[in-house]
């Protein structure tokens, strides 16, 4: 990155510089991700004065609406939403920016309403006519959106302006369903121009695991095979699956958390150390990574691989009805809100280093965390000693929502004999530094303003993740549903799990 995102600039004293100027036009307006996060991220950029002075917001919806009604819905979300209440100025400067298309997204005409406004836009400000595109909207309107943006001429770039499109997951439904719509995106718009999010990649403490594991000398000499045991990566919640019980029963805990959010964290972790600190280096070795991991086979799914789904329980004392009894939610759904397991980054540095993976919703408890347990130093030294056996090392970086990391080690307790215990040292994100009131959304936004696709997945990402979890879908399919574990809402997810570790000696780490 040649400047500073927002996030880093705090630590690195280093101020960033405001955005390209550009309008953002909003597919999708109208909906809760604009008012619950886009602008509430656009407010926060602008209150910290990186927004160009040329900035503009263009909304697209179907409602019948004007530049002032749109203006006035938007202060109202504002109002409601903003991450740490308003300042009038900047609240009056960021509204004026706003204005509004009505149409439908498969209307032609829609197009050409929005390509004269924003030719109005750009011959009467100063945004050079940069256009960035967010698709607010559902996932099946990805691809038709695009086409017709493409169609319209919109996704071209003239005369030095850039044109880019923002979309966030789902990416498809698996394997061929996202290379499918990759395909058809790129149609309209090149690679180049497409920044896919994964909201975990906006997380400063997600972040942050590139530059614990390279910023600092001492762990990288030891994060290998040949000192580390087995890596964890939790994502545990407390939600359920709510109001979005219809959605959900489509889509299940594989797909919703697993090639994305679950394996960017095993990517950050695994990852070999990039040339540089930019796009294309960064995001080639989380490929690698990803492309590492060995392929699950049908035996290797049975035996690797657990799914649950929650049964009527309480979480933090609250009375949550099972899944089953979710409003959308089929009566005998196999849908599950649980998976975890076990697998392989078959390269140098992890052959035979396996990694856990597993998350859950209406958990004991929200945590998202990874734990890196080392090899256990020899008790040769100790052996006639009060001390069976020497705990081995922990690394725990905590993503959220208790940000932070730890290391557990052994120390010896105070006395004339030698007896050990596992002590740790905990570091907390909020004793050094003051975060700013942030949605998750504003380094995204940011960067995709100034063209710094780091934080962004390609099309080959996507695939991969996809191609990791596909056989597990198609043995779901094929099987009669007896291996669905059912769990308490409440609880620490199926007792099944323990089966993936127990032979190992190993235990999961607690969820509460
Ligand atoms: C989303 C999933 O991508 O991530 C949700 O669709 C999930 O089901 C959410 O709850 C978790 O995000 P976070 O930031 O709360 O960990």
């Amino acid at each position: 990155m040649d400047v500073a995102a927002p996030g880093l600039a705090k630590a690195t004293g280093r101020a960033p510089r405001p955005a390209d100027p550009c309008t953002l036009v909003i597919f999708g307006a109208a909906g809760d991700l604009t008012k619950r996060l886009l602008l509430p991220a656009l407010y926060n950029l602008a209150a910290a004065g990186l927004l160009s002075d040329a900035f503009t917001i263009v909304g697209v919806a179907r409602a019948d609406d004007s530049d002032n009604g749109f203006r006035g819905r938007m202060r109202a979300a504002l109002q409601e939403f903003a991450t740490d209440g308003v300042r009038p100025t900047t609240l009056d400067d960021l509204i004026g920016r706003c204005c509004y298309v009505r149409g439908d997204f498969d209307d032609p005409s829609t197009y050409q309403r929005l390509k004269d406004r924003l030719g109005e836009i750009a011959r009467t400000s100063r945004t050079r006519d940069n256009c960035l595109f967010y698709l607010a909207t559902p996932p099946g309107l990805f691809a038709p959106v695009a086409r017709h943006l493409g169609e319209a001429g919109l996704a071209e770039a003239r005369g030095g302006c850039w044109r880019r499109l923002i979309i966030e997951k789902p990416f498809g439904f698996d394997l061929a369903s996202a290379c499918a719509l990759n395909k058809e995106l790129l149609r309209s718009f090149s690679e180049k121009q497409i920044y896919r999010i994964d909201h975990y990649l906006g997380k400063e403490t997600v972040q942050n695991i590139m530059v614990l594991r390279f910023a600092n000398g001492m762990f990288e000499p030891i994060w290998n095979r040949h000192h580390i045991d087995h890596v964890q990566i939790t994502v545990a919640e407390t939600v359920s699956v709510e109001n979005r019980g219809k959605l959900y029963d489509h889509t299940g805990a594989l797909r919703d958390m697993v090639p994305n959010h679950l394996f960017q964290l095993l990517a950050l972790t695994a990852m070999e150390p990039p040339g540089r600190f930019e796009a294309a280096a960064v995001r080639a070795e989380k490929l690698k990574a990803i492309e590492a991991i060995h392929p699950l086979t049908k035996e290797a799914i049975a035996t690797d691989v657990v799914r649950g789904q929650y049964r009527a329980g309480h979480v933090n004392g609250k009375a949550v009805p099972a899944y089953r009894d979710a409003d959308g939610v089929a009566p005998g759904s196999l849908t599950e809100t649980y998976v975890a397991m076990r697998l392989v980054v078959d390269n140098w540095r992890w052959a035979g280093v396996p990694f856990y993976l597993r998350t859950g919703k209406a958990l004991a408890a929200r945590k998202t965390e990874i734990a890196i347990r080392f090899r256990s130093a020899p008790l040769a030294l100790f052996r006639d000693m009060p001390v069976d056996n020497l705990a081995q090392n922990l690394l725990v970086l905590r993503i959220q929502p208790d940000e932070g990391a730890a290391l557990h080690f052994n120390a010896k307790i105070p006395g004339p004999e030698i007896r050990i215990e596992n002590v740790r040292m905990n570091f907390k994100y909020e004793d050094y530094f003051d975060a700013a009131p942030s949605t998750g959304y504003e380094t995204l936004i940011y960067d995709c303003m100034i063209g710094d696709p780091m934080l962004f997945q390609r099309a080959v990402d996507i695939e991969a993740g996809w191609r990791v979890v596909d056989p597990i879908l198609q043995a779901w399919r094929e099987s009669d549903g007896r291996d669905l574990c059912l769990y308490e809402a409440g609880g620490d997810g199926p007792k099944a799990v323990e089966g993936l570790l127990a032979h190992t000696g190993q235990q999961w780490r607690p969820i509460a």
